[in-house]
């Protein structure tokens, strides 16, 4: 059989994808968002995870001789010979942190509306254990009308990528996955160790491999937290926390995390979907819930502390100019869904301190239109700060001689542990 692949939802985690898969076979990315589609078609990916010539080298409108290609469409025509199915939308929660599925079934639709006998649909977004199984194909079966593992079937497999991380590409992690049939987890997987270098894990069941998905984000949440939790301790302890860290890491098996802020799509959100199906089946999780609190707390807590220095050395905190580095949700990466630097700055705004946002990463229209907060892609050098917090570790930010930022009298607060000057406070 021909295989012909597509992916539905060409963000962070479709586009690598859709990309690797077209070295191989022919490829249609789908996507609702127009601009994202003639964006792409054009070579350019504003997330930064696939680079120009990369994609170029694989879209169809470049290549148009060859059997293996990119096609970016909105169109539901483009996929309707398709045989394989990859969802890759995002699996966000709501203000009351509860999972929100409302793109899976849009996905879900889309796909039922060409679903075809003998077609695979595989899930690879977030989710807890049973939404491809109970969520998703009853979606895929209502449409279509074709009954499930009859007429099709179902896949799924977690992914595992790191934004920013150009090292960690998807083609080198080892991907899970899993089938709604034994012979269909062996067609998946096949599909996937035809493009993955690093191989794949067959689970046994696509439930066990939404579960591993799911706690490996939590267990990162957690693991943060605890020391998190450390962190505020030594801070009254008038210990430095990362010495405590540095000397207790010589022991092999101690866990090598730094304190920190959770922000983005993932780990700060997977934690509530596990807690949820928990919750549904009538276990009330602690450590998990736990955890999130932790580490929800820590944008105010980093403002608190940094006050509490300006106040130590006279700063007037309603005249104060600070400048806060970084908005992303992490380094080197222009993501800034779910960044917990806003909580730093709301906290900070409660104290009258005047802030400047400066980050070269984010687009600062994205930035004005989620959060309402202006922030800057260019220094401005003639201002001199009273306060300097550097949020988030972009190796750009190495390049800045701090001290020519900052007035005599200032407070320099380093949340990651990363800026080489001397400074007065760090987590
Ligand atoms: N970003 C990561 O680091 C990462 C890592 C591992 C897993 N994940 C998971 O992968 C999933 C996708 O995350 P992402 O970061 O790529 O999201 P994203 O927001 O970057 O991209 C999602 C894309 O899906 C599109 N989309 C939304 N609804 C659609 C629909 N009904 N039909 C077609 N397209 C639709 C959006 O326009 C967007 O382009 C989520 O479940 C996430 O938890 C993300």
């Amino acid at each position: 059989m021909n295989i012909k692949i597509a992916v539905i939802g060409l963000g962070y985690v479709g586009l690598p994808l859709a990309r690797l898969f077209a070295t191989k076979f022919p490829v249609v990315g789908f996507d609702i968002n127009e601009q994202r589609i003639s964006e792409l078609n054009n070579g350019i990916d504003l997330t930064l995870e696939v680079e120009e010539d990369l994609l170029k080298s694989v879209l169809k409108s470049q290549n148009s001789s060859s059997s293996n290609y990119l096609l970016c469409s909105n169109k539901l025509e483009d996929i309707a010979d398709c045989n394989y199915y990859i969802v890759t939308v995002p699996t966000p929660v709501d203000k009351h942190n509860k999972p929100d599925l409302t793109p899976l079934y849009k996905a879900s639709e889309t796909v039922a509306k060409v679903l075809k006998k003998g077609d695979i649909v595989i899930y690879e977004s977030t989710v807890y254990p049973g939404v491809t199984e109970e969520e998703c194909v009853p979606v895929l079966e209502k449409l279509s009308g074709l009954k499930f593992n009859f007429d099709f079937f179902a896949g799924y497999s977690p992914e595992r990528i790191n934004p920013g991380d150009k090292e960690h590409t998807v083609d080198k992690i080892l991907k899970v996955t899993a089938g709604s049939t034994l012979e269909i987890g062996q067609k998946v997987d096949a599909l996937y160790k035809s493009v993955i270098t690093a191989g794949t894990h067959l689970a046994p069941t696509i439930k066990v491999a939404e579960a591993a998905k799911v706690i490996e984000n939590s267990q990162r949440d957690i693991n943060i937290a605890f020391v998190n939790e450390l962190a505020k301790i030594f801070n009254i302890l008038d210990i430095n926390t990362q010495d405590v860290l540095e000397a207790a890491g010589t022991k092999w098996n101690f866990l090598p995390f730094k304190p920190g802020l959770v922000g983005g799509h993932c780990i700060g959100v997977d934690p509530y979907y596990l807690a949820q199906k928990a919750m549904e089946a009538g276990y009330h999780p602690e450590i998990i819930l736990a955890g999130r609190r932790m580490n929800d707390s820590m944008g105010e807590y980093v403002a608190s502390e940094v006050v509490k220095l300006m106040i130590k050395k006279e700063i007037v905190l309603h005249k104060a100019e600070l400048l806060l580095l970084g908005v992303t949700f992490k380094e080197n990466c222009p993501d800034v869904r779910n960044t917990k630097i806003v909580d730093i700055v709301h906290s900070l705004k409660e104290y009258g301190i005047n802030i400047t946002i400066y980050d070269p990463w984010a687009k600062p229209e994205e930035v004005l239109h989620e959060y309402g907060i202006v922030c800057h892609s260019e220094l401005n050098n003639e201002t001199k700060y009273d306060a300097v917090v550097l949020g988030v570790s972009h190796e750009v930010f190495n390049e800045l001689n701090i001290g020519s930022l900052t007035k005599e009298n200032n407070v320099i607060y380093d949340v990651k542990g990363f800026l080489s000057t001397e400074v007065d406070g760090r987590l």
